[in-house]
């Protein structure tokens, strides 16, 4: 196994570790709780949650709970968001972050809608073939592991910009729960325990090693576990804001650590991060109103593409037969194709966002499926395309609502850790095309308009999304994790609900289906499919990979007096109400 490989292999253990406890049938699993949801989580949390005020869903119970606590305070979405978002980096550190990035897609009960885009930026010193060993032109894995991984992070910047436009607390409230989760520690779940576990053989090679293994092994569940150097770079953020973090003795941490290891990013990166407003992509589906991603994420376009092609077919067929399966890949495979080839960083790609989210396009494209056969995806031309990640929903009582995701991109990042920052890096610079044409970490190919370019942010896949109803009212709040399966995941959840009918539970247990093109592959989790239809999708020429939990995503719906909450059933988190 490539050492690419084997880093993916480790970075999915969690993942593979929690869906290996799940077994469905239908639309309705039953969940085997296994022995990995312990500590804060369970199978009852799994099951949809009702708020009357607010809900926050995310992938760990007291970051949840952190955020819950913000609403229970009077603040609103935004602030509860922001909350969540730092409480995340503390108790889920395996994607929470404040080494990382993300993207929040805000709407507001008097109609503002917002994207905030603090992706990660390629540092001043990167360069188009840094990943390529000279000597043999084959790429090395130094895109996914160590501290030439990392892009410039952008969260804290984000964050801070977000409640200061959108939210009416200050940074040093809506952190307190955080600073608090570091300073005086959180109970070890078993969740938390295992993901470490499973992440020694990486995280051990960097400076982690000493606060994550104590002793030789990650501290056992039901210990406190505190985390002095995190809750001190906290305390600075929440006092003088972004400064905290990319400037004076965090940022001087930061740039130590990378000179030390070989890494890139300077003072002169952090001083220059700056966070982008975005106008939200607006699309409709039967009269429901999409909000979601623009670029520098692929993930709105695309749900977007895919869903107007879907829309053509007048209602679709029903969840779980041939037809509706092979519609739904068929789609998917014309959309990876543009996303893959046309997509990348718009301040540096002309990217033809009007024509692909266009209906007039989707109709053009569905024109191209033939209802019995699929489509062989062509060889990549221009040059192909790409996976932790966490995604977060919060609503609050006036009916604004906050969908988030926010990535180290693997889980725990490049491994590194900041001696006396406390947070991990990202290794976000393997979602750029470190090579047109060749795979990244999840298999994508992408082209040239994601090369790698000093200043530019790589392409992402994350696609937080609001879906308003027909009156006009926030309906849905979603998102997910998962790479390129955040796309399809987060697009089937929304058709779950709206094209079949699902409640939000059913919509999110039902089995998950991923095309993404190339390698020309559908794959499916276990449970989606009757052998009959897959024989039938067989027939019909697909080539079908049993997969296992495709994506981790938390959502919440719009339901008769209040919100109902439900995190993601394959995987660890909870839904608060109030
Ligand atoms: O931005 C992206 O598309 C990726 N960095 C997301 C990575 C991810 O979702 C990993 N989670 N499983």
């Amino acid at each position: 196994m490539s050492r690419r490989l084997l880093r993916l292999a480790l970075l999915l253990v969690p993942v593979a570790i929690a869906v290996s406890s799940c077994r469905h049938g239908g639309t309705r699993p039953t969940v085997d709780i296994g022995t990995y949801l312990g500590g804060q989580t369970g199978l009852v949390q799994a099951e949809p949650v009702f708020g009357a005020h607010g809900m926050v869903a995310s992938n760990s119970g007291l970051a949840s709970e952190a955020g819950a606590e913000i609403l229970k305070q009077g603040g609103n979405a935004v602030d509860a968001a922001v909350a969540t978002g730092f409480a995340l980096a503390v108790t889920y550190p395996f994607a929470g972050n404040i080494g990382g990035g993300g993207f929040m897609n805000i709407h507001m009960a008097d109609g503002r809608a917002a994207a905030i885009d603090y992706r990660e930026v390629a540092p001043l010193a990167a360069s188009r073939d840094m990943y390529v060993d000279p000597a043999t032109g084959k790429l090395t894995n130094k895109s996914t592991l160590g501290h030439l991984a990392s892009g410039v992070p952008g969260s804290v910047a984000g964050m801070a910009d977000a409640l200061a436009k959108y939210g009416t607390m200050t940074l040093a409230q809506v952190m307190a729960p955080a600073i608090r989760l570091a300073k005086d520690g959180f109970e070890m779940d078993s969740a938390l325990f295992r993901s470490l576990r499973g992440n020694k053989n990486v995280l051990s090679q960097f400076a982690g090693k000493d606060l994550f293994y104590p002793g030789g092994d990650a501290p056992a569940p039901g210990t406190r576990f505190v985390q002095a150097e995190l809750a001190h770079t906290l305390e600075l953020i929440a006092a003088k804001g972004p400064a905290g973090f990319y400037e004076g003795e965090v940022a001087d941490a930061l740039v130590a650590e990378e000179k030390r290891g070989g890494g890139i990013i300077t003072h002169e990166d952090l001083k220059r991060y700056k966070a982008e407003w975005r106008t939200p992509i607006k699309s409709t589906y039967r009269g429901y109103t999409l909000y979601t991603m623009p670029p520098a994420s692929s993930g709105g376009i695309t749900m977007t593409e895919t869903m107007n092609i879907l829309e053509t077919f007048g209602p679709l067929p029903k969840y779980g037969t041939a037809a509706y399966t092979h519609l739904l890949a068929e789609a998917f495979r014309r959309s990876f194709i543009d996303r893959n080839a046309k997509l990348g960083d718009p301040a540096f790609v002309k990217v033809p966002l009007e024509q692909l989210t266009s209906k007039a396009y989707a109709k053009e494209l569905a024109g191209t499926i033939d209802r019995t056969h699929a489509t062989k995806t062509p060889a990549f031309k221009s040059g192909a395309e790409p996976d932790h990640t966490t995604h977060y929903s919060v609503a609050d009582n006036s009916g604004n609502v906050v969908s988030t995701t926010t990535t180290l991109n693997g889980g725990y990042g490049s491994g590194v850790w900041i001696p006396k920052g406390g947070f991990f890096m990202n290794n976000e610079m393997d979602d750029f095309a470190a090579q047109p044409g060749s795979p990244n970490m999840f298999g994508l190919v992408q082209g040239e308009a994601n090369a790698i370019v000093p200043g530019k942010r790589m392409l992402s896949a994350m696609a937080p999304t609001i879906v308003m109803d027909r009156d006009g009212k926030a309906l849905l709040v979603v998102g997910a994790a998962g790479g390129p399966r955040i796309i399809t995941t987060v697009t089937q959840v929304i058709l779950n609900v709206i094209e079949h009918d699902m409640s939000l539970g059913d919509a999110m247990r039902a089995p998950r289906l991923h095309h993404q093109s190339l390698p020309d592959e559908l794959l499916v989790e276990d449970g989606a499919l009757s052998p009959a239809v897959s024989d039938s999708l067989k027939a019909f020429g697909h080539t079908l990979k049993r997969a296992g939990g495709l994506a981790n995503a938390n959502g919440i719906m719009r339901v008769k007096g209040g919100w109902i909450g439900v995190r993601e059933p394959r995987s660890a988190g909870k839904a608060v109400g109030y």
